[in-house]
């Protein structure tokens, strides 16, 4: 039952990247992570300029004040660096951990790459301990790989 959340998921953003030829792309796949995952409470996508992370389309309750993140800071800077996935089960054990919301328990960061460089990232916030396991980083990073021909 979990899988198919996933696979429904997946299916949406599909048909949002191949039928959509519009500016909207980002955004309306970002919605779509935060619309079908309880705990996905917020949802933004990070455009790597320069050595600085700059927000993009977003969806959340609340705007963080992190639009501009330099590339050595933060778990969105070491992913960015590294160009792995990132999980932080407990954002308050992790040093290097931005806080953007009080509400925030867990973290997941994704690297969009093209030719190996990174490019941006996902970036999504749970409300949830540990709310992000290897099912959410093989999806996200399958997303991420979608995203790539669009930034
Ligand atoms: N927590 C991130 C900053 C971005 S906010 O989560 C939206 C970090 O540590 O890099």
């Amino acid at each position: 039952m979990i899988f198919l959340q996933y696979r429904i998921a997946e299916q949406k953003i599909k048909g949002i990247i191949t039928k959509n030829k519009s500016t909207t792309i980002l955004q309306d796949v970002v919605d779509v992570l935060y619309e079908n995952f309880e705990k996905y409470n917020w949802v933004g996508i990070y455009l790597v300029k320069g050595d600085v992370l700059v927000l993009g389309p977003w969806k959340g309750k609340q705007a963080t004040e992190h639009i501009k993140i330099p590339i050595e800071k933060g778990v969105c800077g070491s992913a960015a660096q590294s160009g792995k996935t990132e999980v932080v089960d407990k954002v308050s054990k992790d040093s290097r951990y931005l806080s953007c919301f009080l509400s925030t328990r867990s973290e997941i960061v994704v690297p969009i790459k093209k030719k190996n460089i990174v490019i941006g990232e996902i970036d999504i916030d749970s409300d949830f301990p540990a709310a992000f396991d290897n099912n959410d980083a093989v999806f996200l990073e399958k997303i991420a790989d979608m995203l790539r021909q669009h930034i």
